[in-house]
């Protein structure tokens, strides 16, 4: 197994990046995301998601990317879930996009705090009624004991709402993420890659090439 994975590699020669690419690095990773869903990227806006709880102890996740609004990068959860009472005990995240195909990640960290409760329901209200009802059913990251217990949960739910709109839950809803650093990753030809990297001065951003 060892020798298999260190025989793998691969050249990155798909493009390139530079100094004067934006001097806007909220508009570089708009332009990034973009680029990902034209090629059909697959889950083009999922991130991985990195907390670390009061002792500095780390914990990933993917989440997906619901908008960037006021230069804050939001996604949705469960506010009493693993990450959620993480976020609350230290709120401060980084979150990594990775899209292999185009050889590119993008790393932003930044504070996060959870949306006003009127975004959230606006949000809600446009999900799907199984996701609705699924969010509703769920206790994020607890421990259950059986997948049955859980459909049956989401039927009960289901049958009590009948035709009704299923309230969002207020243990769920948006986050936002307001970065103080983005850096961009392209993949070049022998290992020597392209990064810059964009840390935020005041409401200036500060850009610099890094060694790959
Ligand atoms: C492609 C993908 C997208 C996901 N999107 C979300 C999301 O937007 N929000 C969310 O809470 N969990 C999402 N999840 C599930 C999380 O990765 C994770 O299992 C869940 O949030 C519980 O994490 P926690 O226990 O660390 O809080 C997604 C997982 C994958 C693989």
């Amino acid at each position: 197994m060892t020798t298999q994975l260190q025989n793998l590699r691969r050249e990155y020669q798909h493009a390139q990046l530079d100094l004067t690419t934006n001097t806007d690095p909220i508009n570089q990773c708009e332009i990034w995301i973009n680029e990902a869903i034209e090629a059909q990227m697959p889950d083009p806006t999922a991130m991985l998601l990195a907390t670390a709880n009061k002792k500095a102890e780390p914990s990933t996740r993917v989440v997906l990317l619901k908008g960037i609004e006021n230069s804050q990068f939001i996604f949705y959860s469960h506010y009493q879930s693993h990450k959620g009472v993480e976020i609350a005990e230290n709120p401060v995240v980084a979150l990594n996009f990775f899209w292999p195909m185009l050889e590119r990640q993008i790393m932003v960290k930044g504070q996060v705090a959870p949306i006003s409760p009127a975004l959230s329901d606006a949000y809600f209200e446009l999900r799907p009624r199984a996701s609705q009802i699924a969010t509703y059913a769920s206790h994020q990251s607890q421990i259950i004991d059986s997948r049955e217990d859980l459909l049956k949960h989401c039927e009960k739910i289901a049958a009590e709402f009948q035709d009704k709109p299923i309230p969002r839950p207020k243990n769920w809803g948006g986050y936002a993420v307001s970065p103080t650093y983005i850096e961009f990753w392209q993949g070049r030809e022998s290992r020597l890659h392209d990064r810059i990297a964009y840390t935020r001065i005041e409401n200036t951003w500060n850009v610099k090439r890094l060694s790959p």
